[in-house]
């Protein structure tokens, strides 16, 4: 979620990296902007690390996922939403707090208004981000130090898996018109 190729060690401040493009194959990051002594103070509100930050190269390779440029944006992607829509409703309440949500003004709020319909489908797109974060976060593990994806992974061929899901959305499909019609 980080991008963090190396151990940050106890004892020391670290920094957070704020923005960045994560290189795979380099296992460094080729440009980032960090939030000086950040890491510190979000995970213990204090300078200096207690207990050290290990990086990725503390995995070998093949334990630790790939993808790591989505991870991290994905996470960023999520938690941005998170912070922007308890700011809303911050301001929301706000706001009906100083009277300004009554029928005659609520009208005059025009940007709080727009914000809440830009807001509409940022739960669904931060939901898809964390299960991006949780499940390509988690690779190559299905069940992390016990099962490996490969292990767990279905041996059934893709057209398989398409006749029953066509079948499923045929069915349910089916049945949700029936309903509908009644
Ligand atoms: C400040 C805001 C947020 C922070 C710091 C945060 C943090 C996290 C973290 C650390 C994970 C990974 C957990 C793991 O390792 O298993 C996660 C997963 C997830 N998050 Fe967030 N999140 C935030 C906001 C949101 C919001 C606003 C939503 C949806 C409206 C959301 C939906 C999810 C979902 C669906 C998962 C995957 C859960 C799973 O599959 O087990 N998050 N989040």
């Amino acid at each position: 979620m980080e991008a963090k190729w190396e151990t940050s060690p106890a004892g020391q401040p670290a920094d957070w990296s704020l923005v960045a493009l994560p290189d795979e194959a380099g296992q460094r990051n080729s440009w980032e902007i960090t939030i000086p002594n950040g890491l510190g103070y979000i995970l213990e509100f204090k300078k200096n690390l207690s207990a050290p930050v290990l990086g990725l190269k503390e995995w070998e390779r093949s334990d630790r996922p790939q993808m790591v440029g989505l991870i991290y944006y994905s996470f960023r992607v999520m938690s941005g939403i998170g912070f922007f829509l308890a700011g809303l409703m911050l301001w929301t309440v706000l706001k009906w707090l100083l009277g300004d949500l009554s029928g005659e003004k609520i009208a005059q709020q025009k940007w709080l208004l727009r914000a809440w319909i830009f807001a509409a489908p940022l739960g669904y797109i931060a939901v898809e981000s964390g299960w991006i974060v949780r499940c390509v976060g988690r690779q190559p593990w299905t069940l992390y130090g016990q099962i490996r994806t490969a292990d767990a992974a279905s041996h059934l061929p893709a057209s398989n898996v398409l006749t029953s899901l066509i079948a499923f959305a045929t069915i349910y499909s089916h049945l949700q018109l029936c309903c509908i019609s009644r």
